[in-house]
């Protein structure tokens, strides 16, 4: 978890080269903590969230990320950039451990920012990656949504739209009762395992017109004929420019796939998930897993003992 994907096993050359982070929320779900820094920074472990998404784009080939962020999100910016005094201080102590998980995050990609200035949704903050995308097919990576760094869901996507031209949508079965959290695709069967055509695509439906369980995660390969899209994409739910309603448009054409992911996702944009991202990631770390499992153990039986009394108390 802890070295960089740009030192891990070299990926062959992509024709997909480009990755969009949207990063321009406000985080309101983590106030106060998100006053005055972004959710994205929130720390996951002892590395803020967006530096493992910037991680997966790297170890999928892609090394051009442009962040699209707001105002307040400065630290996103100083992150992917340089140190120079603390990188002096850490040298001038010979502590190289430090001095290298300082300099990774600005090694993993070639980073840019661009400001998303009114927050018209994701659709709108896609769109302002026009320019700097040009005429080329490109990902998508949505910062809550963390994918285990074990895994290679973005490759396979990569592989689908390099096979299948068009787009290409991350898709997850959920249970009917949190469909209304997601994107939601109606999909067909191409025969190939684990890889559907999308059919239709519905923002955030109630169950009951929700046309199946498969929730779209935050990860795309979008083909560039999606700005044109985007440009003349009205509001839709939540008064929002909605990406899924772009796609939408794209999947009548009968260009867009889904990769079904079976693996191993955490949902940092929640409160209580974000919590057992943070415990189950701790937990699988070499350095600190051992200790914290032992110390893990201990308080869930002093939980359960403490039930146990308290049950037995009342029964009394
Ligand atoms: C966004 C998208 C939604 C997608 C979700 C994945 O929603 O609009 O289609 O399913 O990300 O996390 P948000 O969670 O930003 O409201």
């Amino acid at each position: 978890m802890n070295a960089p994907h740009s030192a891990s096993a070299p990926t062959p050359a992509r024709t997909v080269r480009k990755a969009v982070v949207p990063a321009a929320g406000l985080g309101t779900r983590f106030l106060p903590a998100t006053k005055a820094t972004p959710k994205e920074m929130l720390p996951v472990v002892d590395k803020p969230a967006i530096q493992y998404v910037v991680e997966e784009a790297a170890a999928a080939g892609l090394d051009d990320v442009l962040m699209v962020t707001g105002r307040h999100k400065r630290a996103i910016e100083d992150h992917f950039d340089n140190a120079f005094e603390l990188e002096q201080a850490l040298a001038a102590k010979g502590d190289s451990v430090r001095l290298d998980a300082v300099r990774d995050p600005a090694r993993l990609a070639d980073i840019h920012h661009i400001r998303q200035r009114d927050p018209l949704g994701l659709g709108h903050a896609v769109l302002c990656a026009r320019n700097h995308v040009g005429d080329q097919p490109f990902a998508v990576l949505l910062g809550d949504d963390l994918i285990d760094p074990r895994e290679t869901l973005l490759s396979r996507m990569l592989d689908v739209r390099d096979r299948h031209e068009g787009s290409v949508v991350a898709l997850m079965e959920v249970d009917p009762s949190q469909i209304h959290l997601y994107g939601c695709a109606a999909v067909e069967p191409t025969g190939e395992d684990g890889v559907v055509r999308v059919t239709g695509l519905v923002e955030k439906p109630s169950p009951e017109n929700a046309p199946s369980n498969y929730a779209v995660i935050g990860r795309y390969v979008l083909e560039p004929g999606v700005f044109d899209v985007l440009e003349r994409t009205p509001p839709g739910r939540g008064g929002e420019i909605q990406l899924t309603d772009a796609l939408q448009e794209l999947a009548g054409r009968g260009t867009v796939h889904g990769v079904v992911f079976r693996g191993r996702r955490y949902d940092t944009g929640d409160k209580a998930d974000y919590l057992r991202t943070v415990v189950r990631l701790a937990c699988e770390r070499p350095d600190l897993g051992p200790e914290f499992v032992a110390w893990l153990k201990e308080f869930v039986a002093g939980l359960t003992e403490a039930e146990r009394s308290g049950r037995e108390r009342f029964a009394a």
